[in-house]
């Protein structure tokens, strides 16, 4: 599911073209990553119809079953998040983007919080937009302050739901790192 030519490929076309779709919406569009279950992006999705909600995950069980609690102005896609916003994105496009309790990498290759992929977030934001993130794994939150190098920003549009990881965190007394930024105008 990663790379810069997989939706190049016939197999994929039928995804991009129906992010491509979502895309010529209108309305502020946030991105949320590994939603999961989706109770997050499902429960913003309501509560701000004027927005456009986008997801993707990894699994496609995961994606296949939110998907049919989606309303039209969510789209629920198996993509990576590293394709995503490396080369599916148009520059400047996304107002928010939400990364809630990722997954620890298990080896390089499956590292998501890098510098390059700051960059790409920070090109696909746009100016003044905010990255959300929370994790319970410290290294994580050091991860994220390395790849997002920026300053505090103001809070991105929330519903009420906790994702399954925070109430997990909360049920177990878990300490919640969290990141609020803003992408600077200039540099990633
Ligand atoms: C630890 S779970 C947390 C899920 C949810 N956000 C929460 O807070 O409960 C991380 C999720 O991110 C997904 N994921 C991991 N790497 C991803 C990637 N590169 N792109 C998209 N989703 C990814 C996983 O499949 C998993 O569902």
């Amino acid at each position: 599911m990663y790379g810069t030519r997989l939706f190049d490929q016939p197999a994929h076309a039928a995804v991009r073209a129906r992010l491509d779709a979502f895309l010529q919406g209108s309305g502020p569009l946030g991105v949320e990553i590994g939603f999961d279950h989706g109770m997050c992006i499902l429960d913003r999705a309501r509560r701000f119809p004027d927005h456009r909600h986008l997801g993707v995950e990894l699994r496609e069980a995961r994606v296949e079953a939110a998907s049919a609690h989606a309303p039209p102005n969510c789209l629920l896609l198996r993509i990576d998040a590293r394709t995503l916003f490396s080369v599916l994105l148009p520059p400047a496009s996304v107002d928010w983007v939400y990364l809630l309790f990722p997954t620890p990498p298990s080896g390089p290759k499956r590292v998501l919080l890098s510098a390059a992929f700051g960059a790409h977030v920070h090109a696909a934001l746009k100016p003044g937009g905010t990255f959300w993130f929370a994790t319970d794994v410290l290294e994580l939150h050091t991860a994220a302050q390395g790849a997002f190098p920026w300053e505090e920003g103001s809070p991105p549009p929330l519903g009420a739901e906790l994702s399954r990881r925070e109430r997990v965190c909360r049920r177990d007394g878990l300490p919640v790192y969290r990141l609020c930024l803003r992408r600077p105008n200039a540099g990633a």
